[in-house]
This record gives C-alpha cells, structure tokens and sequence, in this order.
C-alpha cells in the first residue's frame, strides 16, 4: 500500500477533467516512479450539481468554498486549472502562504505576475510548476530548464498559438479568406467568441515572457514585447508569400543580442525550407538556436485535454518526487541575468513592404528614393496587381535595422497617395 499524496483541483473544466483521467490512466507507472499514489481529493467547482457526474466517476468531492481545499491540511498541492488572472491569482497566493505546493497551466497569470509568486513560493519553501502554460503538451519549459542547463541559447522562435496556426494554415493550403478561417476555427472549438487574445497576439506574447525568462533568465513585462497579430490579414500577402516561397506564421521569437533580447510576437514570412514552416493546423513549435546542440525543434500538440493535463501531471509527479526526496522549494527555473531590452538600431533582419500606390508612372522610383534615403536596399520587388487606378508594390529588403524599417514605414505613411498595407519580418531558413 503506497502512501497517499492528496491534492486540490482548482477549475474541472476542459483541462481540469483530463487530470484525474491520465491519474487513473497511468496510475500504477506514476505509482512506481513517485512512491505514491496521486489522489485528487477535493475539487473546486462553481456548480456541483454541473459537474457531479464527473465527480462521482472519480470519486472527487466537489466543493465552491476555496478556503475547504485551501485550509485542508491533508491537501499538499494544489492544480490550478480555472484560468485568467483572478481569482487565480488571490487563490494561489492564499495557497502558498498556507504552504501548498502549486501546479498551474496559467499563462495570463504567469506572464504577468510570475515573479511576484515565484518569490512567494520560494519564501514559502513551495514548489511552483507550469509546464502546461507554454505549448500545452510539449515539454518545452522543462526541456529549457534542464537538459539545455549546459547550452547557451541565442535564439527562441515559437508558433505557440494553435488558433491562429490553425487560420494561416487554412488560408494557405486551401486559400480561405481570414473571416472564413477564423469562423472555422470557432465552429472547431479552436478559437473562443471573442478570439481577441489569438488573433491580436497577445496569447503568444504571453508564453514569450515565459520562454524568455527560462531560455535567457530575464524577467521582461509584457509591453516589452512587441506584439502584432493576424488580425484582418490579407489573403493576398498570404498568396504573394508563397509566390516568393514564404509561408506567413504567427512567430513569437526572442533574441539574444550581447547582453539584451529583442522579444516579438508578429505574422512573419518564413522561407518554406525552414523547419517551423511545415508546423501545420493547431500544431506548436518551439525551434531553439544554441551554441552547444546548435538547431532543435521540439513539435507537438499546443493545447487539448489530454496532451495538456499530461503536463500538468508530470507536474505533479516532479514535485511528488521533491517531497519524498525533501527539496521541495527550489525554483522550476532558476537561472536569472539581468533583464535588458535591445535597441531597435541594434535588431536585424530582412522585412517585407506591401505597399498600395497609385497606378501610374513613378512610383517605383518614389519608393527606392524613400528607401534610398534610410539606407535600405530591394532583395526582390514585386509589382501586384492593379484595378486601373491603384496598385500593389511588394518589396523585400535585404538585412537592415528595426531602426531603418521604422523610418521606411513613417516615410511610406506620409508619402502623398501611398498606402502602407503590411509589413512582415522574413525569416530565412540558414
Ligand atoms: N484548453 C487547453 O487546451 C489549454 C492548453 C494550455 C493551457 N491551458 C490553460 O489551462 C487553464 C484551464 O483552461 P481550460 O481550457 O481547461 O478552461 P475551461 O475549459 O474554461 O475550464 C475552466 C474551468 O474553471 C472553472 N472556473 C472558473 N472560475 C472559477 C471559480 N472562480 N471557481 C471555480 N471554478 C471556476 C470553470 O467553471 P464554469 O464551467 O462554471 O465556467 C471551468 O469549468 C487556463 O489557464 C488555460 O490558459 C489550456
């Protein structure tokens, strides 16, 4: 008989019903390796009676007070699985104050109070996991935190959305406007009714603050990332970039740069050659550049019950083994520089202009006279097509600063009859 390790459910919804199942599913290998047997005791629902059945599948008693699973001393850890930022945020405090050991999948939360409570679980001598919150089922913090403990990371680029993954696939493969993809996406359970935090990129800035702090130890806020999202994107960049051999993907990347990192969320031009350019649909991807193992991606399901409860429960099996070993209260990541933001004069890269002109003589010598005058040169121009009266300019530029790309795009906005439409940072496979 193994000795019962008790724990607290915040939240059975659609990732809190997936933990008791993999428990029960994988119970006597999660026996062998921790020592113990892993029992949900008490769960925290809004209404009992929706969730009873559930309950009783599992033998979970159900509870709405938070204060019953909080102030149960028999409860070790707790799963924090209702999500946003409140009342998570005040139920986990109150729960490592009180000594418990915590396990969320929260990224709202942990991209923008996860210093304030990794200092309160180590004050507390808690254990604070969340694998889950960053790409669902691939285990890419931990991958980060211990197995590349020997490398130096240079470079993170994530498809880390799986909605907004799921509508460019769509809009690529089978030319799908963006209203259809993204109706398709909510009809698939994909994308929520109000698909702002996708679309807008703000989802993907927050798992960015999160692979940020474990691949470069910085704690950066989230108006330090400069995020864009997919928002009304044109089927017409989409198709212009296959034509120059791109696939357009939500990428979050964070750069290290002598000291500093540039952190960015924004549809980018990815050379279809390049490995995070065949993640497909709700796929995610986490592509690293190191100096020790050099290029890896790690690929898999970003979200979905199981794949993100088999998280959240080698969660629970880590710290179940903490607990018996006695080192509970050390850090999921503990590596920490101090935090600096790169300038723009000292970002890099090649960026794409979609550019709506009036259709008449000139206007090609107006845009390289623009360009000329920040001291950017075409890799490729392209002229779109035109209604008669007005029409489209696609330019790629070679390497240039974010600086440069900014001052193009001011000028490009204040140029008489010029419309910027979109600019795209390219991603070239090495
Ligand atoms: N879904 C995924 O695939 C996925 C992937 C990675 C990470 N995550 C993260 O995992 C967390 C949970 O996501 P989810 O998809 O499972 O969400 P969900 O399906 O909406 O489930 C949340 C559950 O929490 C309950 N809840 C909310 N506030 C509560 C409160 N104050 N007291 C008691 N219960 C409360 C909700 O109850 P009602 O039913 O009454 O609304 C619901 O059952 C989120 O932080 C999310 O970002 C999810």
């Amino acid at each position: 008989m193994k000795d019962k390790l008790k724990i607290g459910l915040l939240g059975l919804g659609t990732v809190g019903s997936g933990v008791p199942t993999i428990l029960k599913e994988h119970q006597e290998k999660i026996a062998q390796v921790t020592g113990m047997e892993i029992v949900i005791a008490k769960a925290l629902v809004r209404d009992e009676d929706e969730k009873k059945r559930q309950a009783e599948k599992f033998d979970i008693q159900l509870t709405t007070d938070i204060d019953e699973i909080i102030n149960d001393d028999e409860i070790k850890i707790i799963v924090e699985l209702i999500g946003k930022v409140e009342p998570a945020r005040t139920f986990i405090t109150k729960a490592l104050e009180n000594g418990k050991h915590i396990v969320t999948a929260n990224k709202d939360l942990l991209a923008q109070h996860g210093s304030e409570l990794v200092a309160l679980a180590q004050k507390n001598h808690c254990d604070l996991y969340y694998e889950a919150s960053v790409a669902g089922g691939i285990p890419i913090l931990r991958t980060i935190a211990n197995s590349l403990a020997a490398d130096n990371i240079q470079k993170v680029l994530g498809i880390v959305n799986g909605t907004t993954n799921y509508m460019l696939t769509q809009m690529v493969t089978a030319k799908k406007s963006y209203e259809q993809a993204l109706k398709e996406a909510q009809e698939l359970g994909f994308a929520e009714s109000n698909p702002t935090n996708d679309v807008d990129g703000i989802d993907a800035a927050y798992k960015m603050v999160i692979l940020s702090q474990f691949a470069f130890g910085m704690n950066i806020s989230l108006d330090q990332v400069d995020t864009h999202g997919i928002r009304g994107l044109s089927l017409d960049d989409v198709e212009m970039a296959a034509h120059l051999g791109y696939e357009v993907k939500l990428i979050g990347s964070s750069e290290y740069n002598n000291g500093s990192i540039a952190v960015e969320v924004g549809p980018m031009l990815v050379a279809k050659t390049h490995p995070i350019a065949s993640v497909r649909n709700e796929f995610n991807a986490v592509f690293l550049e190191s100096s020790g193992v050099g290029e890896s991606m790690y690929y898999g399901p970003g979200a979905g019950a199981k794949p993100t409860a088999t998280s959240v429960v080698s969660d629970l099996i880590t710290i179940a083994k903490n607990i018996r070993l006695g080192t509970t209260g050390h850090m999921f990541n503990s590596y920490s520089h101090d935090t600096e933001i790169t300038e723009d004069k000292n970002i890099n890269g090649k960026y794409y202009f979609s550019i709506e002109v009036p259709d008449k003589h000139g206007q090609i010598l107006r845009l390289t006279q623009i360009m000329t005058e920040a001291d950017v040169s075409f890799e490729q121009l392209v002229q779109q097509k035109s209604d008669g009266t007005r029409a489209r300019i696609v330019a790629i530029t070679h390497t240039i600063t974010k600086e440069q790309m900014k001052r193009v795009a001011s000028e490009i906005k204040k140029a008489d009859g010029f419309k910027l439409l979109t600019i795209f940072k390219v991603l070239e496979d090495k």
